[in-house]
């Protein structure tokens, strides 16, 4: 990187960072509680939260291999800026820089955890952690007539809305302004922007839409018609299962198969099949796949098979090193460096190259031709599966050893079809004319013997 953006890049994300109230290192750690303290009374809700991505969100083994490489290839520039959403506790008490674990209070190491949420006291607009925190202990919430031993509360409208999660869930280069992940855009400018939020998909059992969820916020607390759960599961089914837990596994991996729906058609022309199939993003509020999305991938699969399991057409398998087959449709997105070739390095990011995500609600039709060759054994069957998985072999790879880190591939939807096998002999109608011809000449023979 050249020496004039970088200067620039350090003013930028100094101004981001002033954008928040507190100069860093205004707060102390031991400013917030411990998650542990709020277990006390909400036992359920730590429950949820715990082993999700938010409480993970610094100590992530992917997260922390990436920000070293930022900071290493930029000089420490990214430090300050990458924790700021990763380990928000982190950087308002001024414990990072330096980055990594080994400088952490206990606190900081809990990623995005209860006390730091329900401290925010105001936005400063959207993306690059444009969030403002208040230390008075007051905890802000969803309700006006909350009350609590422990702790004042206060009715926050801006916790209720997707402009909430909009402040960290959209992430912009402080430099070039390369939309490097814009979930909350991608929601703004879709369908659900008006009759569904962030928390009622993300907060609720509903997963693809608002379900109430009857219970107490707390023991000591009223009964209420619904209490925001806080899983918040999203297509992460890699590192839950790593450090997370096996519960926010399982739900990524549900979330995910609700998330699309494909539908298949498959006809045989001339000896050729034609494969034609549908995919709708029909459970997403954004984008399919969201986020991370130089290094998440969702891809089409499709096997064909004779009768006897003879592979005849396979697209998107995975090779011998884990990549996914080339010439598969992937929907995902390519960053661009400075010089125009694609990169994964957020830092470098001068331009999008690709994006073909789908839309939320949108369907795109895929079509498949290959030749079915002679000799085959009818029926054949075809598979075809949209598989994701949190990144790329090449991602992984460029952060860890070659192969020593390989993230699961999950089906998020399927569907069958079938061909029948045509003749060897192309003219329609031969039998016909054979079984005619064969029953002119027996009544020939039979005529030819009674005279
Ligand atoms: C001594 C018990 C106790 C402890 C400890 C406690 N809370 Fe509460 N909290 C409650 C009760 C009771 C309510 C009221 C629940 C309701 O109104 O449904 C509540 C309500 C809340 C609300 C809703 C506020 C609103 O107005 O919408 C939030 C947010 C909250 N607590 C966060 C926290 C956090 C964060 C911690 C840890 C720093 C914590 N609580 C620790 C008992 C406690
Ligand atoms: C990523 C930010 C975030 C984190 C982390 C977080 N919360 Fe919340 N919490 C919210 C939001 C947002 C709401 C309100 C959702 C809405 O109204 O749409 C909420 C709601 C609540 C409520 C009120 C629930 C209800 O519906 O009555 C309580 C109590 C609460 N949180 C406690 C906690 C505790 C305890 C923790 C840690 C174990 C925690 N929160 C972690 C964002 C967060
Ligand atoms: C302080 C910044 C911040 C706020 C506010 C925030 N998030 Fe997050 N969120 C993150 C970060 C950082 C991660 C990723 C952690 C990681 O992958 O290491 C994350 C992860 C997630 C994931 C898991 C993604 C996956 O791949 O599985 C979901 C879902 C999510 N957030 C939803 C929300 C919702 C809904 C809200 C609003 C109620 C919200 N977040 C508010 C920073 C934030
Ligand atoms: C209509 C329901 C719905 C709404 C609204 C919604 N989401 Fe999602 N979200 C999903 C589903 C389903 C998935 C799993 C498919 C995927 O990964 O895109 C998901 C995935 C995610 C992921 C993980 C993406 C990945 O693959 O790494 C994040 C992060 C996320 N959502 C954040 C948000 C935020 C922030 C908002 C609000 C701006 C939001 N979501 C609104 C349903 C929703
Ligand atoms: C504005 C807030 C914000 C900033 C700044 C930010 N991130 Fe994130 N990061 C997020 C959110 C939100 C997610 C979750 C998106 C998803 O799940 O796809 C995330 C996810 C990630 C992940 C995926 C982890 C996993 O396990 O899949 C990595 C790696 C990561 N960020 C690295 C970085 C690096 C390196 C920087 C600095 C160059 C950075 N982030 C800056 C908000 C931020």
């Amino acid at each position: 990187m050249s020496g004039i953006i970088l200067l620039v890049m350090a003013t930028m994300i100094a101004g981001t960072l002033l954008a928040g109230t507190i100069v860093a290192g205004a707060v102390e750690s031991s400013d917030f509680d411990d998650p542990t303290v709020c277990k006390g009374c909400h036992g359920e809700i730590y429950n949820q939260w715990d082993g999700s991505m938010h409480s993970i969100a610094y100590t992530d083994p992917v997260y922390l291999a990436e920000e070293e490489m930022a900071s290493r290839e930029t000089d420490g520039l990214t430090d300050t800026y990458c924790a700021r959403c990763h380990t928000p506790i982190g950087v308002l008490s001024g414990e990072v820089p330096p980055i990594g674990l080994e400088n952490l209070s206990e606190i900081s190491k809990k990623g995005i955890q209860c006390d730091f949420c329900h401290s925010v006291n105001k936005s400063t607009g959207i993306g690059n952690g444009a969030f403002m925190v208040s230390t008075d202990g007051i905890k802000r919430g969803p309700h006006d007539d909350s009350k609590a031993p422990y702790h004042g509360s206060m009715f926050s409208e801006l916790h209720t809305k997707s402009e909430f999660c909009g402040m960290c869930h959209d992430v912009n280069h402080p430099v070039t302004g390369i939309a490097i992940e814009e979930t909350y855009t991608e929601w703004k400018e879709g369908p659900y922007n008006s009759t569904t939020q962030c928390q009622d998909c993300h907060m609720t059992p509903g997963v693809t839409h608002f379900e109430a969820n009857p219970g107490k916020a707390s023991g000591i607390g009223p009964y209420r018609d619904h209490v925001y759960s806080h899983y918040f599961v999203g297509g992460n089914a890699a590192v839950t299962g790593v450090i997370g837990s096996e519960v926010h596994q399982r739900m990524a991996e549900e979330r995910l198969k609700s998330a699309a729906t494909l539908a298949l058609d498959a006809e045989m022309k001339d000896n050729e099949a034609e494969i034609t199939v549908e995919v709708t993003n029909v459970g997403a509020g954004h984008k399919l796949p969201t986020g991370l999305t130089e290094a998440r991938e969702a891809w089409m699969e499709i096997l064909a098979e004779d009768a006897t399991g003879k592979e005849i057409y396979h697209s998107g398998g995975l090779d011998s090193v884990g990549e996914v087959d080339p010439d598969a449709v992937m929907y995902h997105v390519v960053l661009g460096d400075a010089s125009g070739d694609p990169t994964m390095k957020v830092w470098e990011a001068e331009s999008i190259l690709f994006d073909n995500r789908i839309l939320p609600k949108e369907t795109r039709v895929e079509r498949y031709n290959f030749a079915i060759p002679g000799g085959l054994k009818g029926p054949i069957t075809v598979d075809a599966k949209l598989n994701y998985r949190s990144a790329s072999q090449k991602f992984l790879d460029e952060l860890f050893e070659d192969g020593a880190v390989v993230a699961p591939v999950i089906e998020m939807a399927s569907a069958q079809g079938m061909m029948e096998v045509e003749k060897e002999s192309g003219v329609p109608g031969f039998e016909c004319i054979f079984v005619l011809i064969s029953l002119l000449a027996v009544a020939y023979l039979v005529r030819r013997r009674k005279k």
